[in-house]
């Protein structure tokens, strides 16, 4: 990535946005953008004030930011409902008969509910949940599929004041437990199942291994399949028996601004996933922001983010940011490549999206699945595309723009973490001139820099930590029941300043350049896994003596997974064993988590001090090609060579 990152810079290659795109758009120069940026910077609470105004309070704030270093309190006295600003107030105006979703299924069924039908439907499952017992502050497990259900789900959690908390599912029942344990979940919504690729992912019978010994009194199960599940009276219900018969009026009551909206685990350095915990008002206000202003939001926008309910992409850009601005959302259920390579490109053809949003992962597929896919289709109803959750090399940009956008749409590189809530840096598509892999510059009112660890500003160009330096709304809050950890993660780093484990460089014209991370996080087509998380998995495996987990650049998917891995004594390792572990860490953690390559060694290297040497690691996984599937038998007599040579690590 980075030698590619470094050609670009040497080329500097930049693309103004087209003219007619700025005509019309919400900041159509990058004078307009410095002018705003000043604005937001000289004065954040008049600027983050302005923005909240444009959401639904029942009582107005006293003050915009208390902020006492690492806890901000945004628009502190406020009180607000969610789900108003996303519903309530759109239905009483033309968009009630908007269409808010527009929904495809894998096997090619569909539904299209309006901001009425979604109220309405939302509204009823608030009083389902209600009589199952649900109640403020009560956290709620959502386990689901990409259907509509989870829409309603997570907004009738927040109408209720119910924190969510979504796990993707495609992780593991293990997972599930673990999250809904650390949650302390009291229900748990699911579904018989979800297509994918054809086939149906088991949902339902996850959660059953997963609640095994578990507190959980509920279980609410939505019909996607017809699949046959396992059944526990008393606790499981059909969604559609409790949710059809409720009423469609709910009252909404006002919550605290800082009232918890939800948690959403994410990997950090360490084994244990960390429950990002974001709040109401300062997180809503980043996340319809961030939508309107970086995508330039029409009413007549089908907006397409292709990211799962199950990441923090899918909540602000599925669910909240979309719906906040009344704008259609259009969300598909399945694979990219069900029943062919095109089913995107048809579904943009088909509906008439026009803004679409995806991974850089999911670029570089569509790129080697061959052009004649969106040639087959007619994607003139696009006029915006967008980037995110990883690092876009330059050569997936061009090839989104030219065979995606017909050189004609604007791309928008957008960076930003579970914890930020929305996105930071990115170009505003009528004003900033694009470079292909460079996520451009912040947005107003978020103050980014590039920093050496004692704080002083890189020079042009200069490698550092990627920081922001003042808080801003939609700012994690915590990390679920752990203050302290979140304190030493955020803001133990670089000392004053927020830190989430990102390198980066800025160029010569204030271009920000994300170099990917720098801890023991590593990024697999765009998920993000800890080292620490996948080792645990392998040790918890008994023929398992000791792993080292490292990441190893990879064309397609970023980067992927090489696990180092010492055997106990009497243990055989072949290519038998190798499977077995892989299968493991995918029962342990979910298939995105399974090494792609499995090498064993005699033992693993490591510094006087006792440390497994894991630079050295990563260059014996990058310095040798992908070998997939087959077991690999370290010479340890190299490794110890090498090892000598690493031996200034420890
Ligand atoms: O390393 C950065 C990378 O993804 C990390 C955040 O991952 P997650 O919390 O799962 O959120 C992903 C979706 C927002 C970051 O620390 N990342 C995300 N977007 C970009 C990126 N790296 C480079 N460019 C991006 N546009």
């Amino acid at each position: 990535m980075s030698s590619s990152i470094t050609s670009v810079l040497t080329e500097n290659r930049s693309f103004p946005p087209p003219k007619e795109f700025s005509a019309g758009a919400k900041v159509g120069s990058m004078a307009d953008y410095e002018a705003l940026y000043r604005r937001a910077d000289q004065d954040p609470d008049g600027f983050w004030g302005d923005v909240a105004g444009e959401l639904a309070w029942e009582k107005k704030w006293s003050r915009v930011l208390d902020w006492k270093l690492p806890d901000a309190r945004w628009f502190v006295g406020g009180a607000l409902n969610l789900s108003v600003s996303c519903l309530d107030r759109h239905v009483s105006t033309w968009r009630k008969n908007k269409a808010a979703l527009i929904w495809e299924g894998e096997p090619g069924d569909s539904r299209v509910l309006t901001y009425g039908q979604l109220h309405r439907e939302v509204c009823k499952a608030a009083n389902a949940l209600t009589a199952l017992g649900v109640k403020q502050g009560d956290f709620v497990a959502i386990y689901l599929p990409m259907v509509p259900e989870a829409v309603i789900a997570m907004l009738a959690c927040a109408r209720l004041g119910a924190p969510h908390t979504v796990v993707f599912g495609g992780f593991s029942a293990e997972a599930l437990a673990d999250r809904i344990k650390d949650a302390g979940a009291k229900i748990v919504i699911t579904a018989d199942g979800g297509w994918r690729r054809g086939a149906i992912v088991p949902l339902k019978d996850n959660v059953d291994r997963a609640l095994e010994g578990s507190s959980v009194q509920k279980v609410v199960v939505v019909k996607r399949c017809a699949n046959q599940v396992a059944w526990r009276d008393g606790r499981d219900v059909w969604w559609h028996d409790v949710v059809d018969k409720a009423s469609v009026k709910h009252e909404p009551k006002a919550f605290d601004s800082e009232h918890p909206l939800f948690s959403l685990y994410t990997s950090g350095t360490t084994g244990k996933p960390k429950g990002i915990l974001h709040t109401t008002g300062g997180y809503l206000t980043g996340a319809y922001y961030t939508t309107k202003m970086v995508f330039d939001l029409r009413d007549d926008d089908i907006f397409w983010c292709t990211a799962d309910i199950g990441w923090v992409t899918g909540h602000s850009y599925v669910v909240y940011g979309p719906l906040a601005n009344g704008a259609t959302v259009l969300m598909y259920e399945g694979a990219p490549n069900q029943p062919g390579p095109d089913r995107f490109w048809d579904i943009i053809a088909k509906w008439g999206v026009t803004v679409f949003y995806t991974a850089p992962t999911a670029i570089r597929a569509f790129m080697r699945w061959g052009d004649e896919w969106p040639a087959k289709h007619d994607l003139s109803s696009l006029r915006l595309l967008g980037s995110v959750g990883e690092p876009i090399n330059p050569e997936a940009w061009m090839w989104y723009r030219k065979q995606i956008g017909a050189d004609r749409c604007p791309i928008v590189d957008t960076w930003w973490q579970t914890e930020t809530g929305a996105i930071m840096i990115s170009p505003l598509p009528g004003a900033t001139p694009t470079k292909p892999g460079s996520a451009t510059r912040p947005l107003p009112g978020i103050a980014a820099d590039v920093v050496l660890k004692d704080g002083t500003p890189c020079k042009a160009n200069e490698g550092g930590f990627l920081v922001i330096k003042k808080p801003w709304p939609s700012m994690l809050r915590t990390i679920f029941g752990d203050h302290d950890r979140f304190q030493k993660t955020y803001f133990g780093e670089v000392a004053g300043v927020y830190f989430a484990g990102d390198g980066a460089r800025k160029d010569e014209d204030g271009y920000f350049w994300v170099m990917g991370r720098v801890d023991d996080v590593i990024n697999v087509a765009g998920h993000r896994l800890s080292t620490m998380e996948v080792e645990s998995a392998l040790v918890s495996h008994p023929k398992v003596a000791e792993a080292a987990v490292v990441g190893r650049p990879d064309e397609l998917k970023g980067q992927a997974i090489v696990a180092f891995v010492t055997p106990r004594q009497g243990f055989v390792a072949d290519d038998a064993l190798a499977k077995e572990l892989r299968e493991h860490v995918s029962a342990q953690i979910g298939a995105l988590a399974r090494p792609e390559e499995i090498r064993f060694a005699e033992a693993l290297p490591k510094t006087r001090s006792g440390k497994i040497m894991r630079r050295l690691l990563r260059e014996v996984a990058s310095g040798s090609k992908a070998r997939g599937d087959t077991t690999t038998l370290e010479d340890q007599g190299v490794l110890e060579k090498l090892a000598q040579s690493f031996s200034n690590e420890d």
